[in-house]
């Protein structure tokens, strides 16, 4: 029978550490990730949520180094022509910045949402079609956050066309390509965002993000000062980790 209680206080502090240290990881040590480990991370996504219990997702490990430099050259092309987007200055930066770690990484992982999973009828996907693509997201949530207790790194890689994806991992049409995630011992798991700490953009005060039953309404005054403090906290030395409590 599954308990009702709350965690005992290191499990629990273990969940927000994993929160509070995971990092969207680009640079990799060649090493090899162990297979007992690497099936505990798929067991941690495949233990997701998932709408009407479809479990829509699959995992296609990548490891061939030929199929990683086709989806490398690809991510190259998109990158560079993603650069037109930002103007004069944030250009140069844009391009200064380490975006994926393909080639560098051990294993690349595409999570993918098979959308007639189980379907046409699935719960809770009549009304929210794409609750399917949620929950696939909140696999690789799980993914990412049971990586980095294991001390492994993750990155998520958004630069490409999912078609092209597709059509390199040979992926049939039905099942579309979610995250392509770089995966593999980091070469370090830094204190903050990369984007925060080069100042592309700032993270944002939770207190400023939480309204109260209506869009724009503050929270109550208890509620509104407990977000204060955590975003006191998180101003602050970022080296250990989260906040203690
Ligand atoms: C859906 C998604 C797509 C992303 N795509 C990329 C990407 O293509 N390249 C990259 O360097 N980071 C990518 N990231 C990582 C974000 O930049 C990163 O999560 C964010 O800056 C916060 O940093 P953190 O993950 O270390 O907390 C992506 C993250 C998400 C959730």
């Amino acid at each position: 029978m599954v308990d009702i209680g709350a965690f005992p206080p290191e499990w629990r502090e273990g969940v927000y550490e994993a929160i509070a240290c995971r990092r969207d990881v680009r640079s990799f040590r060649p090493d090899p990730i162990p297979p007992a480990v690497l099936a505990r991370i798929l067991w941690a996504a495949h233990h997701a949520g998932s709408v009407g219990f479809s479990q829509p997702w699959n995992f296609i490990v990548v490891d061939d180094l030929e199929i990683r430099r086709k989806i490398h050259d690809h991510v190259d092309t998109e990158r560079l022509r993603a650069a037109d987007g930002f103007e004069g200055n944030r250009k140069a930066r844009y391009l200064s910045l380490k975006l994926e770690g393909i080639l560098d990484a051990p294993i690349n992982i595409c999570v993918t949402c098979d959308r007639k999973r189980f379907g046409p009828a699935i719960i809770g996907r009549n009304t929210m079609y794409n609750a399917d693509i949620y929950s696939t997201c909140a696999a690789i949530q799980n993914l990412w956050l049971a990586a980095r207790a294991e001390g492994i790194g993750v990155g998520w890689v958004s630069i490409l066309k999912p078609e092209v994806i597709a059509q390199i991992l040979a992926i049939p049409d039905h099942v579309m390509v979610i995250g392509y995630m770089c995966v593999g011992y980091p070469v370090e798991f830094t204190d903050r965002p990369m984007l925060e700490a080069v100042g592309w953009l700032p993270r944002l005060a939770l207190s400023e993000l939480v309204f109260s039953n209506r869009w724009n309404e503050t929270p109550n005054v208890q509620l509104a000062s407990a977000l204060r403090d955590l975003d006191e906290v998180a101003k602050g030395d970022h080296s250990k980790g989260s906040p203690r409590w």
